[in-house]
C-alpha cells in the first residue's frame, strides 16, 4: 500500500544497520513503556474505537448533510488540520458536495472573522466546534461570536440543534458550557493527543458530514495497523522512513521538505508539519519540518532547492493513480506549440515532471530525496497513509530520546498573550 524508496537519498549509513535500535524500540513502543506511553490511545485505536459513538457520528454527520448548506468547523491545530488534510485529499479544493465546508476558529484575524460572519448571514448553517482542552483562545472566541449568531439566528432551541461539539469527556470549559447548552458532544479519549485526533470524532464527524465513506477511512487504519506492527525492516516501510530520516539528520539535513504533486495534498503537508513538528522539535532538537507543492512551487521554491544551502532533504508523496484523468487535445492552429503533448494523459505530464525534478534535484544538486508512494487518493488510502506516519513518527522521535506526544513548547506564547489580554 504504501512504498518507500530510499535509493535517491544518498545515504551514508545502510538503514539496515539499524535493525537493532528498532526491534528494541519496537517493543518499547508496543509494551507502551516509552516516553509519553500515556498518550498512545492511537496505537490500538483502530480496533478500540467506541463503535457506539462512531455510529452516532454517522447518524450526526447525516443530519447536518440535511439542516445545513455551509458546515462551520471551529477548532485550531490538531483540532482542524487532520480533517481539513482527509477532505481536500480526498475530494479536491473544489468538490461536488452540497454542503460547503468551511474553518474557522483557527484566527486572530478581526478581517478574517468578520468576512466569515458576513458571509454565513443568510446561510443555513451547521457548526462543530472542536477543542480537547476545551479552553483554546482562537476557538473560544469565535465560538462565542458564531454561538451568538446562530442563537439570535435560529433562537437558542434551534442553535442546539445545529452545534456539535468534541471536546474532552470531563475536563476544560466546553464540555460543561455543550451540557448547559444541549449540545450533541463527541469525545477525545484522554490518551490521544491533537495532532493523532483525526481517527477520532474530531476528524471522522466533519469529514463524514462532507460525505466521505469514513467505513473505508476505518478500514484503511485497520489494515495498517496490522501491517506496520513488524519490527522487520525489511517489512516495515514506516520505520524505513523513520530511520532515513535519522541518518539524513546525521549527515547534516535538518529541514524536510515535504513535496507532493498534488494540490489537494497540501493540507496533508500542513498536518504532516504539525504532526513532525510539534512531536519532535523540542529539547534543541528535530528536523525542521516544510512542505511545498509542485510543479507549482518549483517556480519559486525550486530556486533555493536546487541550489540554496545544502541544509535540507525533501521527502516526495506521490500518488500512483489520481482520481481523475483526460488525454490532453489536439489544436489545428497549434498557435501554443503544444500539440507535442496530444494523446498523453495530464497525469502522465505531471509525472514526467516529478521524475525531471527529481533528477534536477538529486543528480544536479546533490539533493536528497526519500519517495514515499501511495496508491491512490481514497478514504481507505488516507486512513492508511495516516497510521503510516504515526507510527513512523513514533520510532524516529525515540531514536533520539524524544517524547513525541507532548508540547510544552506552546504554552510559552500563550502566558505572554494572555498576560497582554489581562486574562487574570
Ligand atoms: O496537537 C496539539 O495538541 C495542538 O495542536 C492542539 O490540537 C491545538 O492547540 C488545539 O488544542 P485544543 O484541541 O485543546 O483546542
Amino acid at each position: 500500500m504504501i512504498k518507500v524508496n530510499t535509493d535517491y537519498a544518498y545515504l551514508s549509513e545502510n538503514v539496515h544497520d539499524y535493525q537493532k535500535e528498532v526491534s528494541k524500540l519496537h517493543q518499547v513502543l508496543r509494551t507502551k513503556t516509552g516516553q509519553g506511553s500515556d498518550y498512545l490511545g492511537w496505537l490500538d485505536w483502530p480496533m478500540n474505537y467506541d463503535k457506539e459513538e462512531y455510529e452516532r457520528v454517522k447518524v450526526c454527520a447525516k443530519r447536518i448533510q440535511e439542516q445545513a448548506d455551509v458546515l462551520l468547523i471551529c477548532g485550531i491545530g490538531g483540532s482542524y488540520l487532520g480533517a481539513r488534510a482527509a477532505i481536500e485529499f480526498i475530494q479536491g479544493t473544489y468538490p461536488a458536495r452540497a454542503l460547503e465546508v468551511i474553518y474557522v476558529g483557527n484566527t486572530f484575524s478581526s478581517s478574517a472573522i468578520i468576512r466569515i460572519l458576513n458571509y454565513i448571514k443568510d446561510k443555513r448553517i451547521a457548526l462543530n466546534v472542536i477543542s480537547k482542552s476545551g479552553t483554546t483562545t482562537e476557538t473560544s472566541l469565535a465560538f462565542r461570536l458564531l454561538r451568538q449568531h446562530m442563537e439570535e439566528k435560529y433562537s437558542e432551541e434551534g442553535a442546539r440543534e445545529r452545534i456539535y461539539a468534541t471536546t474532552d469527556r470531563q475536563g476544560g470549559l466546553l464540555k460543561p458550557l455543550a451540557d448547559a447548552k444541549g449540545y450533541e458532544t463527541f469525545v477525545i479519549p484522554d490518551d490521544i493527543g491533537g495532532r493523532f485526533s483525526v481517527i477520532t470524532p474530531v476528524g471522522l464527524l466533519p469529514i463524514a458530514a462532507a460525505g466521505i465513506d469514513i467505513d473505508a477511512l476505518m478500514d484503511g487504519l485497520k489494515d495498517a495497523y496490522a501491517d506496520f506492527d513488524q519490527e522487520s525492516l525489511d517489512a516495515n516501510p514506516a520505520y524505513v522512513y523513520a530511520v532515513a530520516r535519522r541518518i539524513l539528520e546525521k549527515q547534516g539535513k535538518n529541514v524536510e521538505m515535504f513535496v507532493a504533486y498534488e494540490p489537494s495534498l497540501a493540507y496533508v503537508g500542513e498536518w504532516w508539519k504539525q504532526l513532525y513538528g510539534e512531536s519532535e522539535g523540542k529539547e534543541g532538537k528535530g528536523i525542521l519540518p516544510a512542505s511545498v507543492n509542485f510543479s507549482t512551487d518549483l517556480h519559486s521554491m525550486g530556486q533555493f532547492i536546487q541550489e540554496g544551502t545544502k541544509c535540507l532533504f525533501e521527502t516526495v508523496l506521490s500518488v500512483k493513480v489520481p482520481e481523475l484523468d483526460m488525454l490532453f487535445t489536439h489544436d489545428d492552429a497549434d498557435l501554443d506549440q503544444m500539440n507535442y503533448l496530444e494523446g498523453k494523459s495530464l497525469d502522465w505530464v505531471n509525472k514526467q515532471a516529478f521524475k525531471g525534478t527529481l533528477e534536477a534535484h538529486h543528480d544536479t544538486g546533490n539533493v536528497p530525496n526519500i519517495l514515499i508512494e501511495i496508491e491512490d487518493t481514497t478514504a481507505y488510502t488516507f486512513g492508511y497513509m495516516v497510521y503510516f506516519y504515526f507510527i513512523s513518527l513514533a520510532m524516529t522521535c525515540y531514536m533520539i530520546d524524544i517524547n513525541p506526544f507532548n508540547q510544552p513548547g506552546v504554552e510559552v506564547y500563550k502566558k505572554n498573550m494572555f498576560r497582554l489580554l489581562g486574562k487574570k
